[in-house]
């Protein structure tokens, strides 16, 4: 495709022609009152009801949320007609058995990442979705980012000819204490935050021949325990190298967030404003530099939407569009994140045993 200036890049979420399907939570935590909730309002989604472990807390998000039903059990909030979606939000230890009784009463549901803190979980978890013939999704939210959208538009429009080197590089100050329950987790940094940005790159370069990864922690990041530093290099058999490096404990030095995909006729710069200011964020940037607009040609496009909550309008909407047309999730399927999971678990393998590591070997 050859774009003719000025143009406007098309980023933002596509609804289908149905989006009142009913929607109920299955854990009322944080992500779901500051992303879910502010996102599926400004979508016009239907949000019936919710359920969590913790009734009070619960009824409170209900009550401030105008969310018309709580359900004592998730048992109840399966029983109801109203309800056609489970959006899924508890933490990935407890989300395989959430899904066993989703997948059982028939209803689609949309899955927290990561599927599952081990990768035999998330086989399970994917297993039981195909097993009920549910639709099954992936909140893999990054990948309607619109940084990371309009790249993806771009690249497969072939502004940046063929990718040859692509890096996510962010270095910041991240604030742990928002998710108490993650300070004890052996494997923090890859498995809650750098997923993102590694399904976000496997989104727009597909998968890679190989992953490598060093991995390490903070001299003051107690009581945090896991790595909370990390540089991960993937290897294509294109020769496309991709590098996602970041470090969480920057307190001194200006943070930065950054992308950079460069091809054989192009290049795309941008900010991934999420981490300017977690979790209020500000817009994205970026910057196109193609051999179709002539050396030393800079364009950028005004990015106005922010990765929360807008970003979490994209993969609920996409549910939405494969329960309507009866197919698996384009952007956001399970069965793709496991490729995902497979990079991801091949990176602590590759930390752990100092070698590169093939992601077919996750198994
Ligand atoms: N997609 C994203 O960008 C993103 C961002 C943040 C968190 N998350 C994920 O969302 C999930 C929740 O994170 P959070 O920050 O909201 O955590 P949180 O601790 O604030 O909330 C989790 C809630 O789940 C409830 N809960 C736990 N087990 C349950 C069960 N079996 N049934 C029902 N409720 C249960 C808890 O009582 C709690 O209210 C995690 O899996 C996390 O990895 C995703």
């Amino acid at each position: 495709m050859t774009y003719t200036l000025p143009f406007n890049v098309d980023y933002k979420p596509h609804l289908g022609k149905k989006i009142d399907y009913g929607i109920a939570f299955c854990g009322t935590g944080g992500i779901v009152r500051y992303a879910h909730i502010p996102a599926y309002k400004k979508a016009g989604f239907n949000i019936v009801g919710c359920y969590d472990l913790n009734v009070e807390n619960a009824q409170k998000v209900a009550a401030e949320h105008g969310i018309p039903r709580v359900y004592a059990t998730l048992e109840e909030l399966l029983a109801d007609p109203a309800v056609e979606i489970v959006d899924i939000a508890v933490p990935p230890w407890e989300q395989l058995k959430v899904v066993e009784k989703v997948a059982a009463s028939g209803k689609h549901m949309l899955c927290q990442k990561p599927l599952a803190d081990n990768f035999a979980n998330a086989v399970k978890v994917v297993e039981l979705g195909k097993k009920a013939g549910v639709k099954q999704a992936i909140n893999h939210q990054m990948r309607w980012d619109s940084g990371i959208r309009a790249s993806k538009h771009l690249i497969e429009d072939g502004i940046i000819g063929t990718p040859t080197d692509a890096q996510i590089q962010v270095s910041c100050l991240t604030p742990w204490h928002m998710w108490p329950w993650l300070a004890a987790v052996p494997r923090l940094e890859i498995l809650f935050h750098s997923i993102h940005y590694l399904d976000s790159l496997r989104y727009l370069f597909g998968d890679p021949e190989w992953v490598t990864s060093r991995h390490a922690r903070y001299v003051n990041q107690a009581p945090v325990q896991g790595e909370t530093k990390t540089v991960t290099v993937m290897d294509y058999a294109s020769g496309l190298q991709v590098l996602c490096s970041v470090n969480h404990y920057n307190e001194w030095a200006e943070p930065f967030a950054t992308f950079r995909f460069i091809g054989t006729e192009g290049a795309i710069d941008g900010t991934i404003g999420l981490m300017y200011n977690y979790p209020a964020g500000q817009p994205d940037t970026i910057q196109i530099t193609s051999k179709q607009f002539g050396k030393g040609v800079k364009i950028t496009p005004t990015l106005e939407e922010y990765w929360i909550p807008d970003a979490f309008v994209g993969t609920m909407a996409s549910l939405m569009e494969a329960i309507e047309n009866d197919h698996m999730p384009t952007d956001n399927s399970t069965e793709d994140n496991l490729n995902t999971l497979r990079v991801v678990y091949g990176a602590y393998l590759s930390a752990a045993e100092n070698r590169s590591v093939r992601p077919s070997e996750v198994k």
